[in-house]
């Protein structure tokens, strides 16, 4: 390769790296995308593929370097240049004042000081080491003296720049956290696929960081915010101000400045304290109060340490928010899955700005150990800012002959006598035709990752299967004018608007529909693999044991769970009328039976056809394309000029073909 070729390429990938990084930066700083999600999908592909193709290229600070490397065996443990000090801290609005007092008489001041104060983050800090304009570390507090090195997952975080403008040393230390919606939306797939539910963002951001695997980092929201430093140099900061200024002209995210206050009267800092305990519970993230420093870094020099926390710095924070109330009654909530929920109806009460009326008890064994009675006084708080919960019952204030609360044997809507698995925490109703089973399973079906059914709404179905108009997936696809007329406050541009958006949902993928439907522990992921494997809804269907066990992530209570759903012959019927309704599966690019059915594929290398063609020829004949040569490559494609995949391929006995020879393979 020329020198001029070689430039071109260099060139054309920092274009191309700049690019991805602008929309990073777009999204996830600005929140103003200017690409639709595919479209950056596509960008970064792209990428991913110039460097796959140009193996000489620096990749250090490429974007793609954060999807998560390979995992690594240990933290190591590494002292921090400068100590991560923790800060004095009180629940109280008149603390505040007193640490006013403490800051002037130490100043022996009667000057006003200038205070910067901000949002006391609950997620977990982070110190991000930079060097030669490179993040090249990332280590958790630890104890403050030594943390730990989880630059693996940090890494995958979007908000936070791989490279900075700044060459010399600065180490930037922030918070790592997950949005209060973020974490609701992945506990919940996180419990359809059977994993482990997390308490609360905090716990939930502490727990990825804590992984060995990248990958699992990479796949949750993590979000960064940076308010400090530790070490730096060929830099001057002046204040609080200035760091946070400074900081994010390089690129790193800090709290929204609307978020701040910036005085030197201490009565405006306690409003403030105030105003941001008010506006809480709207926030985004979880915060458990204020931080107040001193803004001037002239002072906080003078001010110095006491033990292991500045002079210049204190938090306020606030008071948890709880609340007492009264258990007017305990009802039991029938999901999808038949699992039964009990729940407390309780007299409305307001923690932290919002009106509370229900509270999930889980299961039986939660009632027991917290003894739980209707009747009873409680105390409430909202864990982790979001889902409220009895934390308490108030013993001395229990009425006399109250009973323990025992849910009941039978289902709450059609009477079915539950089951309860010997590994099972929940009793579930069995019955699939049960009124709540599928009233809960239509809203699963229309749900905006299944069939997207934009707008048929949880009202509507409950009033359609309430009045018997429908009671299946497949009645939906029949519903016409005159049944929707029968419904209060069907106004014909909005019955016109729901068939509408019920026609649009014809149009789908197999693995949405195989999502769709609801079985249990078949999350989207699942339901996506799932649709790799057997291609139609058909297909699945008819799985068979033997088949299902073939597939990696499939395990025995997976394919059990499938196996019981498909074997129902109620539902069998139910799906041949469903499909036929007219659904169009779009990318049904794999041919089932095409001549490259069942066998895997990589191309390397300069082939006689775009890149593009040769996938696009590979997928239409039943093949399927893989991401890296393992053993389970059935066939690597070589073109001119291969690169360490060739190697890799020969050293694992991977078969290797031409271009000319894959033509062969499927006349
Ligand atoms: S400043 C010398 N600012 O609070 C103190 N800390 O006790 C340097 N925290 O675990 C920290 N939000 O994770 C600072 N806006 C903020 C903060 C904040 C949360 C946490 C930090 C540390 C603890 C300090």
């Amino acid at each position: 390769m020329s020198k001029g070729e070689k430039q071109n390429i260099k060139s054309e990938y920092e274009r191309l790296k700049s690019e991805v990084k602008k929309h990073d930066l777009l999204y996830h700083q600005k929140d103003k995308p200017e690409i639709s999600d595919y479209e950056y999908d596509k960008l970064f592909q792209k990428l991913l593929k110039y460097e796959e193709d140009n193996l000489n290229l620096n990749t250090s600070d490429s974007p793609t370097r954060r999807v998560g490397g390979d995992a690594i065996a240990q933290f190591q443990k590494i002292a921090h240049r400068k100590p991560m000090l923790s800060l004095s801290n009180s629940y109280d609005a008149n603390d505040i004042l007193e640490f006013d007092l403490r800051v002037k008489k130490f100043l022996r001041s009667e000057n006003t000081v200038e205070y910067f104060a901000e949002l006391k983050l609950d997620g977990l800090s982070m110190e991000l080491v930079y060097e030669n304009g490179k993040l090249v570390r990332a280590l958790t507090r630890g104890d403050g003296v030594v943390g730990e090195d989880v630059t693996h997952n940090v890494k995958t975080i979007k908000s936070i720049p791989l490279s900075i403008p700044h060459k010399e040393l600065l180490e930037v230390r922030g918070e790592v956290l997950i949005n209060k919606k973020d974490f609701a939306e992945m506990n919940h797939q996180n419990a359809e696929n059977n994993l482990v539910e997390f308490a609360n963002p905090r716990n939930a951001a502490a727990g990825t960081i804590r992984q060995l695997d990248p990958k699992i980092a990479a796949s949750r929201p993590l979000k960064f915010f940076a308010y400090a430093l530790g070490e730096y140099s060929g830099i001057e900061f002046k204040s609080q101000e200035d760091i946070e200024n400074k900081l994010s002209d390089f690129g790193f995210p800090v709290v929204d400045r609307k978020l701040i206050c910036k005085t030197d009267s201490i009565e405006k800092i306690v409003e403030y304290y105030n105003s941001i305990d008010e506006k809480r519970s709207k926030l985004p993230f979880d915060i458990d109060g204020i931080v107040v420093k001193v803004n001037l870094f002239k002072l906080q020099d003078d001010l110095g340490l006491v033990a292991r926390s500045p002079r210049w710095a204190t938090a306020a924070k606030f008071k948890p928010e709880q609340a007492e109330t009264v258990v007017e009654n305990i009802i039991v909530q029938v999901g999808r899955t038949g699992a039964l929920t009990p729940v407390a109806i309780m007299k409305p009460v307001k923690v932290g700005g919002v009106v509370i009326t229900n509270a999930t008890l889980h299961n039986q064994d939660e009632i027991d150990r917290k003894d739980v009675r209707i009747g009873d006084t409680v105390v409430i708080q909202r864990a982790g800012d979001v889902i409220p919960e009895i934390v308490r019952v108030i013993e001395s204030a229990r009425p006399k002959n109250s009973k323990m609360y025992l849910i009941s044997e039978n289902c709450p809507t059609c009477d079915t006598k539950a089951v309860k698995d010997i590994e099972d925490v929940v009793s579930r109703c069995p019955n699939p035709f049960c009124q709540s089973v599928v009233i809960e399973s239509i809203k699963h079906f229309v749900s905006r990752r299944a069939l997207n059914v934009e707008k048929v709404g949880d009202k509507l179905i409950e009033s359609l299967v309430e009045k018997q108009i429908i009671e299946k997936f497949s009645d939906l696809y029949k519903l016409n004018t005159e049944k929707l007329s029968q419904l209060e406050r069907q106004g014909e541009k909005s019955i016109e608007n729901t068939l509408s958006s019920i026609e649009k949902s014809k149009k789908t993928t197999t693995a949405k529909f195989i999502y769709g439907l609801g079985i249990r522990f078949i999350g989207e992921q699942t339901a996506k693999l799932l649709a790799d494997h057997f291609l139609t809804v058909e297909n699945f269907m008819q799985a068979q044991a033997p088949e299902l066990e073939t597939i990696p992530e499939i395990g025995p209570k997976v394919s059990a769970s499938i196996l019981k759903w498909t074997g129902d012959e109620r539902l069998q019927k139910e799906i041949s009328n469903l499909l036929k309704c007219g659904f169009i599966f779009e990318a049904a690019s794999r041919n089932l039976n095409g001549k490259f059915s069942g066998l895997s594929f990589l191309v390397t290398g300069t082939l006689p056809v775009k890149r593009d063609e040769a996938h696009e020829f590979i997928e239409k004949n039943g093949g399927k394309l893989l991401s890296s040569v393992s053993s389970k490559l059935s066939y690597l494609v070589v073109g001119d000029d291969p690169g360490s995949k060739a190697e890799k391929a020969q050293s694992l006995d991977v078969k290797m073909i031409s271009w000319d020879e894959l033509l062969k393979l499927n006349s």
